[in-house]
């Protein structure tokens, strides 16, 4: 088994106070390896995006610990959260939005630029190279189809080369050619980048391109199916399991 890139151990995770507080993830745990692409699937309201934000150190657990490499995320401060996500997280969340003003490749290396670094031309161009989008590098993003910004926020969660990319269904609002270009991407480039990805997706086509699927049912991970899965298997497993 390759090391661990993220380990969740005993997660509480709730919202709202007092008679309306609501427990969402109860002793959660969930380990990624480096390079592992990991599905996590669950019922509508389980906890999915849930556990993605506070794996980006975007919500703090009410306990519990998650760790990427050797850092403690969970117990980051606001300040330094924003940077080690910066520099070691992939983001691909439909609600993490490219910036309308600027343009492609404006968009791809802002996370470098925020974190004060010289823009790397040959990295945009090599991304936009892999991602299908060859020729696109100053085209305003509110000109390009939703697979196509898609691409662009895959291109900016990897251009500083992040160990993990965390995907909230990506591929939620797309049609199915877009929706399978982006999958067979995300294949693609967690292989050649290296990079493990964790993505959550209601989408077992999707998710039979993972290594592992794990099941999150009433706060936990209630079974994980080593791959590989067909769409059809993982169809069955899901009714199984988070029924
Ligand atoms: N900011 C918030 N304040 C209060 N409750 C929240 C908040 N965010 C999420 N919740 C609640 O927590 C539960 C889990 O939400 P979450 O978004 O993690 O679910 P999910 O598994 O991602 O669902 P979906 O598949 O629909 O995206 C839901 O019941 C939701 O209403
Ligand atoms: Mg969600």
């Amino acid at each position: 088994m390759a090391n661990t890139i993220l380990k969740a151990s005993g997660i509480f995770h709730s919202y709202g106070k007092a008679t309306a507080k609501r427990e969402v993830l109860k002793n959660f745990s969930l380990s990624v390896g480096e390079g592992e692409f990991v599905a996590l699937m669950g019922p509508s309201g389980s906890g999915k995006s849930t556990f993605l934000h506070l794996a980006a150190a975007l919500l703090v657990p009410d306990s519990g610990e998650i760790t990427i490499g050797s850092t403690i995320v969970s117990s980051l401060n606001d300040s330094k959260a924003t940077v080690f996500r910066r520099r070691n997280i992939g983001i691909v969340f439909q609600s993490f939005n490219l910036v309308e003003s600027l343009n492609v490749a404006e968009n791809i290396a802002l996370p470098a630029k925020l974190d004060g670094r010289r823009v790397d031309r040959d990295r945009i161009d090599e991304l936009l190279n892999e991602l299908g989008l060859d020729g696109m590098a100053s085209r305003r993003v509110n000109e390009l189809s939703g697979g196509e910004r898609q691409r662009v926020a895959i291109a900016r969660a990897l251009y500083l080369n992040p160990a993990i990319i965390l995907a909230d269904e990506p591929t939620g609002n797309l049609d199915q050619k877009a929706a399978c270009q982006i999958r067979e991407m995300l294949v693609e480039l967690n292989k050649r980048e290296k990079c493990a990805v964790l993505l959550v997706t209601h989408d077992p086509l999707m998710a039979s391109s993972a290594g592992r699927i794990c099941f999150l049912k009433d706060g936990a991970i209630v079974k994980e199916l080593e791959g590989p899965n067909g769409a059809e298997e993982i169809s069955s497993a899901y009714l199984e399991y988070t029924r």
